[in-house]
């Protein structure tokens, strides 16, 4: 039945999709030009993903099957193939009454966006409401075997491995080229490379007995816990476990009252916080924190401050080719970002330190729902790229599906611990972070 969690996360990234498109669609009526990259990319990845990789498994197994099994199941799946296929018709409507929209003549582009919305998330709501429940009930599990082997293909909680790579920089166009009200609002989509992963390797951080208080306040409370290098290790836990405190600790700018730090074979415990940095403990804050009278340009440089000045004008465009919103206002102070851009700048300063561990502190707080997923997006580029990364976040469900190995923080301590999946599948932090 892993499918059916495959199909509720893509559906996730379409109502994301569909969130987008009606507030671009507000703002055209309002006079906004049409941005021709930006539907083109939309179009395409509607086409691709949600028309020919989505729909299709549906239509080949899971429905035939649903009929198979239940008399039931007749009425609701020739209602929901029937949805797939205007779906295509509307994306064929939509993309004429792009190509006749012209300056003041959007009225039917805006018309056919709404529409196509609408139908998209009642589609999704009849899904989830009653076929996906009615799958649950009366297939059997050798029925379970035969889908799941096909939807195993996309067997990436945020996006299929097999059509990873295709989907996710299609998906990153769009954000990228979205309106900054809800995307990136870059002019170019970018490159979001994913080279293959660097093997699992020695223990790069050790922490024994970490405690930490503010004032009487113990918020840290004798944590342990190891990192090895090149993994992506989420720490999980509501508004007030401690995730700010531990990475704070880790990065030297909260003082700790009990504990060692190892990181890369050394004791650092004592060390002072820009000598961390100097060794390759880079982190983004919580709430970014970027500085705001300062350029962009600025911002990452002051990434780069403990490092060999030589190397930063290679780091910079490294940083900017990931994110080439950032280049494009470069000059611009970075109080003028939209949040998601801010986000970017952030991740990109710590970037700039050329870290051996990267600590980010709930990058995906507070952003627009395209720009969420396009923040695990960048995580999952690193990631492959064999950084070594501790993810802190309360949207408990994407950190874990995209780490290798997850902690359960409460009230400063470590409750639980496993791979990502194992925490997934948790009866007890499903009750608790992912409301299941
Ligand atoms: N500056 C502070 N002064 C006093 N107490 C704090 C301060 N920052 C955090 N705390 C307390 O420490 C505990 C852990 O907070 P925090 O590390 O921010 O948790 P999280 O990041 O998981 O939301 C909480 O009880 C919080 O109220
Ligand atoms: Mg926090």
């Amino acid at each position: 039945m892993e499918t059916l969690r495959i199909i509720t996360e893509e559906h996730r990234s379409f109502w994301r999709i569909a969130i987008a498109l009606e507030q671009v669609a507000d703002e055209l009526e309002a006079g906004s030009p049409v941005d021709p990259a930006f539907f083109q990319a939309v179009f395409e990845y509607i086409e691709k993903f949600a028309d020919h990789a989505h729909h299709r498994k549906e239509d080949d197994c899971l429905f035939p099957l649903m009929r198979l099994r239940s008399a039931e199941a007749g009425p609701l799946v020739d209602a929901l193939q029937e949805d797939h296929r205007q779906a295509i018709l509307h994306l064929a409507a939509m993309r004429q009454a792009f190509a006749q929209a012209t300056a003041g003549q959007q009225a039917a582009l805006v018309q056919s966006l709404r529409d196509y919305c609408r139908k998209l998330k009642s589609h999704i709501h009849t899904e989830e409401s009653k076929a996906l429940p009615m799958a649950r009930k009366t297939l059997l599990a050798e029925d379970w075997r035969e889908i799941d082997a096909r939807f195993q293909e996309n067997n990436d909680p945020l996006f299929g491995k097999e059509a990873q790579a295709e989907f996710q920089e299609l998906y990153h166009r769009v954000v990228s080229l979205a309106p900054e009200s809800v995307g990136l609002g870059a002019h170019s989509g970018g490159v979001l490379q994913t080279p293959m992963p660097a093997s699992g390797g020695d223990v790069l951080l050790k922490v024994t007995g970490l405690e930490s208080s503010y004032g009487r306040i113990k918020a840290l409370k004798g944590l342990n816990l190891e990192i090895r290098r090149g993994e992506t290790v989420a720490l999980v836990g509501a508004n007030g476990a401690g995730k700010t405190t531990f990475l704070r600790t880790l990065s030297g700018v909260q003082p700790m009252g009990a504990g060692h730090i190892w990181f890369d074979g050394e004791d650092i415990s004592r060390v002072r916080a820009d000598q961390r940095m100097c060794r390759g403990i880079c982190q983004s804050p919580e709430g970014r924190q970027v500085f705001g009278p300062l350029t962009i340009e600025d911002n990452l440089r002051l990434g780069a401050y403990t490092q060999p000045k030589q190397q930063v004008p290679e780091d910079l465009e490294k940083v900017y080719a990931m994110f080439p919103i950032l280049k494009e206002k470069r000059k611009l102070p970075a109080g003028t970002l939209s949040g998601g851009q801010q986000q970017m700048l952030a991740i990109g300063r710590a970037l700039m330190g050329r870290p051996k561990l990267l600590l980010l502190d709930e990058p995906s707080m507070g952003l627009a729902p395209l720009l969420v997923q396009e923040v695990f997006n960048v995580v999952k580029a690193l990631k492959a790229q064999g950084m070594t990364i501790i993810l802190a976040e309360q949207n408990a469900f994407a950190a874990l599906a995209l780490a290798d190995r997850g902690y359960v923080l409460e009230t400063g301590e470590i409750t639980l611990t496993g791979s990502g999946q194992d925490l997934i599948h948790n009866e007890q932090v499903r009750a608790a972070y992912l409301g299941m």
